[in-house]
């Protein structure tokens, strides 16, 4: 398996937007806090995180390359699913992109469903902290999140379906958002936020 630093030198040579390399960085953090409380393994879970969106910038975040290429990047790293990039991971990744006519994943195990859930709250989460006064994600609360979440033109982008869908792992909507509140201030200084 990958280690940690070989996938920050993908993330390094592929990622060059810094909103998404802090959408990555995000999604690995609430994914490890995801792990911990469903005690899976944080490393497997945090590295779908830090990786799912590897081929964003590499296909010009055009949506019809999206996540397709992410196979072209692995062959040219020389990375091979079921070695290098755990089978579970690989599930995740491609599945997060289930709507995508040419993916045949679709999001099944705990991992696969935490990660589209995961990945969405983290731009769900840096949204309601850039409209708090101070722009701090240590001032957003639980109950904004949830009351905000049901305002459909609040963040439009992101899929709410995808953040509800952590009750398929066992974890309530509320205690999502407050494991990923808890990783996401762990890191505010990384984040800018
Ligand atoms: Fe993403």
């Amino acid at each position: 398996m990958i280690t940690r630093e070989q996938a920050l030198e993908l993330l390094n040579k592929y990622v060059q937007t810094p909103w998404l390399r802090l959408h990555m960085r995000e999604s690995e953090v609430i994914m490890i806090g995801v792990a911990k409380e469903l005690k899976e393994d944080e490393y497997i879970w945090g590295l779908s995180g830090l990786l799912h969106d590897l081929d964003f910038d590499y296909v010009n975040k055009d949506p019809q390359r999206h996540v397709i290429e992410f196979d072209i990047l692995l062959e040219k790293e020389n990375l091979k699913v079921g070695e290098d990039i755990p089978i579970d991971v690989y599930h995740a990744i491609k599945s997060h992109y289930e709507d995508h006519p040419d993916i045949k994943e679709k999001r099944e195990s705990k991992m696969d469903f935490a990660l589209g859930a995961s990945e969405n709250l983290s731009g769900f989460l840096v949204a309601c902290a850039l409209v708090q006064p101070d722009k701090k994600i240590s001032s957003v609360g639980i109950d904004s999140v949830l009351k905000k979440l049901k305002k459909k033109d609040f963040a439009k982008a992101v899929n709410r379906e995808y953040i509800y869908d952590i009750e398929k792992v066992g974890i309530s909507l509320e205690r999502f958002i407050e494991i990923a509140l808890k990783e996401m201030n762990s890191i505010a200084d990384e984040i800018g936020l």
